[in-house]
């Protein structure tokens, strides 16, 4: 058998930019796949975020190093879990990381105040909740804004875990934050994780700043030594469409704050041991996550083909869900507009139970615009009367979800179109086909049924079905808009340039394709910005 491609790894390999960034060889012909080429490679890509370190160059998710400091940083967080009274863990981060901050503080809120326990997580998300639902980009430009969010959600709390996300170790709204920790020491221990190797780490001037993400990271290492602050930055290898990090950084990002959080509540309250070895088997279970969902394949790509099929005609992709599946849905949606340019019409979120489910910081959003209205009436309301079989829709939901409801939602789709698809997780061997089940298979032209066997660990099977649920989903918009065109290479081409990464990116790939002179670039790319 073939081992795993590891031409990024090679220190020649686009040697000047950060692994988050540079282009993956593997997918360097997705533009010219067809779906279940595209949906291989997905799965060739995801693959690589487990692989095994080798002696030189990069930590990876499974490094003894990085599960370590994961064990130390639960510590820190159990300590706050079992003594809350002014104890605080932040989640912070940019779009998906923000996004995925936000999925994963509600979810173990939630778990709290199950077990009658006082919350102690918090998210914060660059640009406010409206990030959730749409992209803001400017704000993760603005160091001096992330600070100012720090210092609000953390008001008179005397101990704080902050863990501050940034897949490229690049966003200057999350180094205004770690700056701020760091000169509050008495107060916060600072967190970093991304998917870069700390000495990749962006060393732009922040507007208004004397530092820079690097500089930042520079005085974090001096006091992980000590533990006084912790980098947890593993590379996964660069992403299947350059620089998406939406993909396996968000994915990687899920992981990596789940297992912190499982661990130290199994540790606060349960006495479970907070070890290397339970933390390590917490990350292979979702090892065992990635390879469940995709022996799926030929499943996986009928979805892909059908998403490109809607996209291609104009028409549209809905999904509609329950629970965090749903919250999955509306991030994938989300994030296509700024990275296929896609319109918010093309790909869609509803969730059952609209803001109240969704339980966000600033209520319901639906205000701001119809792109956030996001409830199934909405959907029957703005959505459903025009819906034809050039649009795709699909049902996203587990067996704990009301199978009735989801039955009465699949027939009156059915009833304006026929483009109707399911994934549905099933979970404890729980095999047995309901009756309803059987009416939503009937109704829906592909249903793709995962059934999960308990898991060994004290992961939650929940867990594992939302990191499968957003693997498929980031497959499905992704393949999507790859048939559509919307990919040359494996290089977003129709990428928005809302801040100051993305220009640097955008700036790259017209060098890197026109063969012209970066000043020449630069210049070409001012002018379409300002349309001059
Ligand atoms: O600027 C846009 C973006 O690239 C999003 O797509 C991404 O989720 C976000 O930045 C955050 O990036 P990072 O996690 O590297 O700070």
């Amino acid at each position: 058998m073939e081992g795993p491609d590891r031409t990024w790894e090679s220190p020649d390999y686009e040697p000047s930019l950060p692994v988050s960034e540079k282009s993956n060889p593997l997918t360097r012909d997705i533009d010219q796949a067809s779906a279940i080429g595209i949906v291989r490679m997905l799965q060739a890509c995801d693959g690589q975020m487990f692989e095994e370190d080798t002696a030189v160059k990069y930590q990876r998710l499974l490094s003894k190093q990085v599960v370590q400091t994961l064990v130390e940083v639960a510590k820190r967080v159990e300590l706050i879990l079992k003594d809350p009274q002014d104890g605080l863990v932040v989640l912070s981060g940019c779009g998906t990381s923000g996004r995925i901050a936000f999925l994963v503080a509600s979810r173990f809120s939630r778990r709290l105040k199950d077990v009658n326990q006082s919350s102690v997580y918090s998210y914060i998300i660059a640009g406010g909740d409206r990030a959730l639902l749409s992209s803001q980009e400017a704000p993760e430009d603005d160091a001096k804004l992330g600070r100012l969010m720090l210092k609000e959600a953390c008001e008179g709390k005397k101990r704080v875990v902050f863990i501050g996300v940034s897949c490229g170790l690049s966003a200057p709204f999350v180094a205004g934050q770690l700056d701020f920790c760091l000169r509050h020491p008495e107060v916060f221990t600072p967190v970093l994780v991304g998917f870069n190797p700390a000495h990749q780490a962006r060393d732009e001037p922040i507007e208004g700043c004397t530092f820079t993400f690097g500089s930042v990271v520079q005085r974090m290492l001096e006091l992980a030594q000590s533990q006084r602050a912790f980098i947890i930055s593993p590379a996964v290898g660069p992403e299947a469409i350059s620089g998406s990090s939406r993909m396996k950084g968000g994915s990687a990002t899920k992981i990596l704050l789940e297992v912190i959080l499982s661990t130290a509540q199994a540790a606060a309250f349960s006495r479970a041991p907070l070890t290397e070895t339970v933390t390590l088997q917490y990350l292979l279970a979702y090892k065992n996550a990635v390879d469940v969902t995709y022996s799926r394949t030929e499943q996986i790509s009928t979805l892909v083909e059908a998403a490109g099929k809607s996209l291609r005609c104009g028409g549209r992709v809905c999904y509609l869900g329950w629970g965090t599946l749903a919250v999955l849905g509306l991030i994938d949606a989300s994030e296509c507009n700024p990275t296929f340019g896609a319109d918010y019409e093309d790909i869609r979120g509803f969730i059952a139970g609209g803001y109240v489910e969704l339980d966000n910081n600033e209520g319901p959003l639906t205000s701001l615009g119809p792109d956030f209205s996001i409830s199934h009436e909405e959907f029957f309301r703005s959505v459903l009367p025009s819906l034809t079989d050039r649009d795709t829709v699909l049902l996203l939901y587990t067996h704990s979800d009301d199978l009735g409801e989801v039955a009465a939602l699949a027939r009156r789709v059915r009833e304006r179109t026929s483009n109707l698809h399911a994934i549905y997780h099933r979970g404890g061997g729980d095999n047995a086909a309901t009756d309803r089940q059987e009416v939503i298979d009937n109704l829906c032209s592909s249903t793709l049924k995962i059934s999960w066997p308990s898991p060994q660990t004290r992961i939650s099977v929940h867990m594992q079905w939302e990191l499968s649920t957003k693997l498929l989903l980031n497959a499905i918009s992704t393949g999507g808009h790859v048939l559509k065109g919307k990919v040359y290479r494996n290089h977003m081409v129709d990428v928005q340039v809302t801040n100051s990464k993305l220009y640097r990116r955008a700036a790259r790939l017209l060098q890197k394709l026109s063969g012209h002179p970066k000043s020449q670039c630069e210049e070409a790319l001012l002018k379409a910005i300002y349309q001059s």
